[in-house]
């Protein structure tokens, strides 16, 4: 499809036809999957003149990637409406790439204290130890006191929008505004809203995805992206990503482009059965709380109706306060449906303890209750239901 036709068509039909190969392989509709290390050159001329080109897709040795992933990068940039899109092996790296592109000893870093948790692990341990400080803030912060915490050597402020384990929303683009008139760069993780919130459409620079999750749509791969939206941008990430040594089995980008074609329908199902099942247990009288943006009792709701055109399958419930942490594990284990794990985006349903295993230091978090991470897959939503009530009822 020509590029300019794709702002013109929707979500499912940009999602069947980006990344294709089309008559480069012959008329199949999938690429095909390319491993290699060694790339011959036909002369030492051809070969110096890749060497110049290395931050555009232009394939001089293994580790600059090669067809495989370059169709899966310029489907991501499609999704999230970035120019530049790099491939790496986890969402992990995708989240460590750009703040060591854009951080050195001596600089500050912004990061909401309801980042996911190797995001604050890192920045805790080994940044510290390259002289590099972070400040975690209240995520719900509003632009005044973002541009309060921002110092004079503040190079990046990571946002993630909702929290994947609380789900506060961010004020995105008052962030941004605050940052950029201080020279700061905003990171953000946006695998939570995926094609649903437009990251450079608000303000951020660099856009990280955990590709594992519904992008891979089947738990059984990990990668991540890392999406920009200017050449200077893909050429601090790309640097920072092959000096590292960052690279991704083509045979994972392979399964990911695959799971991206069934991609809009999965979300659209999910989306639908999490917001019908959290609807429901904002009824149960065992619940204080579902933690859900997309339903109007969530304190930033209004936040979510302004920026995003949809939400995932993935948020959030507090108990009553009448049930303890055993309680809560009791909850957990009694149901037979919902596997206990991380991750989330597979097409398997997931409950996840949240009390007791996230760390927070910026006095946010406190939610008078146990908490809870549930994930819903594609399994009939009635059965989940089933599964849910009889495992409260188990709370008595
Ligand atoms: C919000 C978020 N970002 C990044 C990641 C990291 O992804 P991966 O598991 O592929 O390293 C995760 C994984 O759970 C996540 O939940």
């Amino acid at each position: 499809m020509p590029d300019d036709q794709h702002s013109r068509h929707g979500f499912s039909t940009r999602m069947s036809h980006a990344g294709r190969a089309g008559v480069r392989i012959h008329g199949f509709v999938n690429p095909a999957v390319h491993r290699g290390s060694t790339v011959l050159h036909p002369d030492c001329a051809a070969r110096r003149d890749g060497a110049a080109k290395r931050f555009d897709q232009h394939m001089t040795y293994g580790t600059q990637g090669g067809p495989t992933h370059y169709a899966l990068e310029d489907t991501i940039a499609e999704i999230e409406g970035g120019s530049r899109c790099t491939i790496v092996g986890t969402g992990l790296a995708a989240v460590v790439v750009p703040l060591l592109a854009y951080l050195k000893a001596g600089d500050h870093c912004l990061m909401p204290d309801n980042v996911y948790g190797p995001a604050r692990n890192i920045a805790s341990t080994m940044m510290v130890g390259w002289g590099i400080e972070t400040t975690f803030y209240d995520p719900t912060v509003d632009e005044a006191a973002m541009a309060a915490l921002i110092r004079p050597n503040t190079k990046v402020v990571y946002t993630e929008s909702p929290g994947s384990h609380t789900f506060e929303l961010q004020d995105i683009p008052a962030i941004a505004r605050a940052a950029h008139a201080r020279g700061a760069k905003v990171l953000m993780d946006n695998t939570w809203g995926i094609h649903n919130f437009q990251p450079f459409r608000h303000g951020v620079d660099v856009s990280i995805q955990a590709l594992t999750k519904y992008v891979g749509g089947h738990s059984d791969i990990l990668l991540g992206s890392v999406t920009v939206n200017s050449d200077e941008d893909h050429r601090a990430v790309r640097a920072a990503s092959s000096t590292m040594g960052h690279y991704a089995s083509p045979d994972d980008c392979w399964l990911a482009l695959r799971g991206v074609r069934t991609m809009a329908l999965r979300l659209r199902a999910q989306e639908a059965a999490a917001i019908e099942i959290a609807q429901w247990l904002e009824r149960q009288p065992q619940v204080k709380q579902v933690l859900h943006p997309a339903l109007p009792s969530h304190p930033q709701h209004a936040l979510f109706k302004r920026d995003f055109t949809g939400a995932c399958s993935l948020f959030g419930i507090v108990l009553d306060p009448r049930y303890g942490q055993e309680d809560m594990f009791r909850f957990v284990d009694s149901l037979t449906l919902f596997g206990i794990g991380a991750s989330w985006g597979g097409f398997e349903s997931l409950a996840l303890p949240t009390t007791g295993f996230i760390t927070r230091t910026a006095g946010t978090g406190e939610f008078g209750g146990q908490t809870v991470r549930i994930h819903i897959g594609l399994e009939d939503v009635e059965d989940l239901r089933a599964d849910l009530a009889q495992g409260l009822r188990a709370l008595g």
